[in-house]
């Protein structure tokens, strides 16, 4: 395994495409365009083989290591990253009639969420550069990404969350020791102070698209699908949009073992963005410029009025042949009762709106059932309970008495 030496050779904007050899400035020295890692193909087709895949026992996101940008591996975090479950989804893909259709829990990260995935890499990063506090703005769970991450490795952890972020991401935030600034105001406010606070005090910054590390943390759950597909490429991947780096991850991750000669064909992605919060899909319909939306969604990690990395999740659309689908709130709790009460998963409403967007377009005849279909759940539901409440009804409630008990399942008819 390749862990002292990375075949990282640079950077490219996404924007005008000038290269650059470090990331020191976070983004393209011309343009501030976000900047994308480059590698040595060529080195690490010698060691990343399917093969050597097969026999490597470790599974977690390292096995990648490879392909990431660490050079100099001085830690990582403590805990186990990636791997996520991949389910064949009989009973939702019978709903939607769909014959092959996949669900890829990425709730099941430590933190819950797919976050940890960019956490790992750009906390290792952090380690490399001998950084001692990284901070991020984020929705909610890149920051508690970041703090479970960062927990027990001496390094400190500050954070900037919209104050009405949902409580169980904030309790995260806390119970692992990070520093907390709640802002009074949005996602996008947070995500300027902190970049302020980075000029400021020059702490490591984590910034989703604004440090190009976190986009080559997400690409390994397409490697993941890959081989939990036995080295097939789905036709189609589902996959819920905010800032964009997530879909800008998931298609570098194809990229990447396309390149390496892994794969020899890639998928179509689809982007799913709640209605009030759709900056990429109208960027991506219209003229790929990206302007700023109200952001209003109940889904709160896909709350975004300005996307961060909106012009490379604009790019893997148009570069993949994929589309972009909006869905409503309704319709994204609508969703959380679904994928729970058929696939036995609870995700947060941001993480069930891939399966929305999925059933929007299964009904628009643009799925074809025999399609390997792949659907990306991104966050346990158990980070907002509020939101899941409104998904459901309420408990009944009885006094601890055998009558009234009697009487209630009577009157309901439950069986
Ligand atoms: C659960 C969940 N799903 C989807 C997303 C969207 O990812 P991105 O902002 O990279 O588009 C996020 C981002 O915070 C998230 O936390
Ligand atoms: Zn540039």
């Amino acid at each position: 395994m390749n862990t002292l030496n990375s075949a990282l050779t640079g950077f490219k904007c996404i924007r005008c495409g000038k290269e650059t050899p470090d990331a020191s400035t976070y983004v393209c020295p011309a343009c501030s365009g976000n900047l994308d890692a480059v590698y040595d193909y060529k080195a690490v087709k010698k060691t990343l083989t399917r093969k050597a895949l097969e026999q490597n026992p470790d599974k977690s996101v390292w096995r990648y290591k490879d392909i990431l940008p660490i050079a100099r591996y001085k830690g990582v975090p403590i805990v186990h990253i990636g791997w996520t479950p991949l389910y064949k989804a009989e009973r939702l893909g019978q709903d939607l009639g769909l014959a092959n259709l996949y669900l890829k829990d990425d709730g099941r990260n430590p933190s819950g969420s797919f976050k940890d995935r960019a956490g790992a890499v750009a906390v290792a990063k952090a380690l490399e550069l001998g950084e001692k506090t990284i901070t991020g703005a984020s929705t909610g769970n890149a920051a508690s990404s970041m703090a479970c991450l960062t927990a027990g490795l001496g390094v400190k952890a500050i954070i900037f969350v919209p104050e009405k972020a949902p409580v169980a991401k904030i309790a995260q935030l806390l119970v692992f020791g990070a520093v907390v600034i709640a802002v009074k105001g949005t996602y996008d406010q947070a995500f300027d102070l902190c970049l302020k606070a980075t000029e400021e005090f020059g702490w490591y910054n984590r910034n989703t698209g604004h440090n190009p590390f976190t986009r080559e943390g997400k690409k390994t759950c397409s490697f993941e699908l890959i081989e939990q597909l036995g080295w097939d490429c789905p036709d189609q991947v589902f996959v819920p949009v905010g800032d964009g780096n997530i879909i800008s991850g998931i298609w570098k991750g194809f990229k990447d073992f396309h390149a390496l000669g892994i794969i020899d064909r890639l998928p179509r992605l689809v982007a799913v963005q709640a209605a009030g919060s759709d900056a990429v899909k109208r960027a991506f319909e219209s003229d790929g410029v990206i302007r700023p939306v109200s952001g209003d969604t109940l889904a709160d990690s896909i709350s975004v009025s300005i996307p961060r990395d909106g012009e490379a999740a604009v790019k893997a659309l148009k570069e993949s042949g994929g589309y972009a689908v909006s869905v409503t709130d309704d319709e994204i709790l609508a969703a959380m009762r679904d994928t729970a009460r058929r696939e036995s998963v609870f995700g947060e409403p941001a993480g069930v709106t891939a399966v929305a967007g999925l059933r929007k377009a299964a009904a628009q005849g643009l799925v074809k059932s025999n399609e390997k279909t792949v659907v990306l759940v991104t966050g346990n539901g158990l980070k907002d309970v509020a939101s899941a409440m409104k998904a459901v009804g309420k408990p009944y409630l009885i006094a601890p008495d055998a009558g009234e008990l009697k009487k209630l399942v009577k009157e309901q008819d439950i069986r």
